[in-house]
């Protein structure tokens, strides 16, 4: 593809992003190799410290919405009976069930937006990761409202790779990719949970924090930047190689025999209709 139309093929992708203030269906397309495998992963320390702290006793049925690649949905599945994963992409939803299946994870997927969730069921645990920021607020929180069973919670979930002495590639790394990334709707990513569930009926209850280490490699964030929807190869169009060797031109004085450490914190912030802490349930004070 020349230049020119790369640019009119990036103009396109900006102005639709740009026209719609919900989800375009496709945005993700061209990310869905890239996103289960490079994406923050939820390590599994984040399930069982979720588990452990709201009390999961395997009775529960369990909602991941904008479940993309099922990373939520497979790693909750363990702690809960009934687990049931919601995307309008098809291509996440089908990466989803083929991670499932590798994984012996009972998960139900089901194609579709939120806001047109149809159920007369009602769930204990909602999960949203990465993903508040797509939803039509108040079309979504009323079907939240309905189907969040009276003691159940939402959790919006996000692991996010942080800056330390021993990570000091985060920040740089960050830069390049944003520098590359013409996305308008950069800001939009960064939803305050707070003012999203504002005026609705569910009240904060808690932030649980878990954090813990690992090591990518420097093809792992080439990956990753292609696994994000406003640098992804479809994005980047015939600059992808350009793109893949500025990373690494970034990257490579900090690496070690081709490896970096990695800090990855993954946060839940819980909101219920009271806002009761899972003590205070067990009590019997909700
Ligand atoms: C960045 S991915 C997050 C995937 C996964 N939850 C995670 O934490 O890794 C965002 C997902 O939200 C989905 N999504 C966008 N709009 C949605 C909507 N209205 N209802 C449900 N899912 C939606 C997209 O298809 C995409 O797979």
């Amino acid at each position: 593809m020349t230049a020119s139309g790369t640019a009119t093929r990036k103009r396109d992708l900006i102005d639709r992003v740009a026209a719609c203030n919900t989800w375009v269906v496709g945005r993700f397309a061209s990310t869905v190799e890239f996103y289960a495998q490079y994406r923050e992963p939820y390590l599994p320390e984040f399930f069982r410290a979720v588990a452990e702290r709201l009390g999961l006793d395997g009775h529960e049925a369990l909602l991941d919405v904008g479940c993309g690649p099922g990373l939520l949905a497979i790693g909750f599945a363990p702690f809960v009976k009934q687990c049931t994963g919601l995307d309008p992409e098809p291509g996440m939803i089908e990466a989803a069930k083929e991670a499932a299946a590798q994984a012996q994870a009972q998960v139900a997927f089901q194609l579709g937006r939120i806001e047109d969730f149809a159920t007369s069921e009602s769930f204990d645990i909602i999960t949203i990761g990465r993903a508040l920021h797509w939803l039509d607020r108040p079309v979504a929180l009323a079907v939240l409202e309905k189907i969040v069973s009276a003691k159940g919670w939402v959790l919006i979930c996000r692991p996010t790779s942080v800056e330390t002495p021993n990570t000091p590639w985060v920040k740089p790394y960050q830069k390049l990719c944003h520098s590359w990334s013409e996305d308008p709707e950069r800001k939009r990513y960064r939803v305050n949970t707070d003012e999203w569930f504002a005026g609705s009926r569910f009240r904060a209850v808690e932030q649980i924090l878990v954090t813990a280490t690992r090591h990518v490699t420097i093809d792992d964030l080439v990956g990753r930047a292609f696994s994000r929807s406003t640098t992804s190869r479809a994005f980047m169009g015939d600059r992808q190689a350009e793109f893949a060797a500025e990373i690494r031109k970034v990257l490579e004085p900090f690496a070690h025999h081709g490896q970096l450490e990695e800090e990855i914190v993954a946060n839940a912030a819980v909101f219920g209709f009271a806002a009761s802490t899972p003590e205070s349930i067990a009590a019997g004070a909700a």
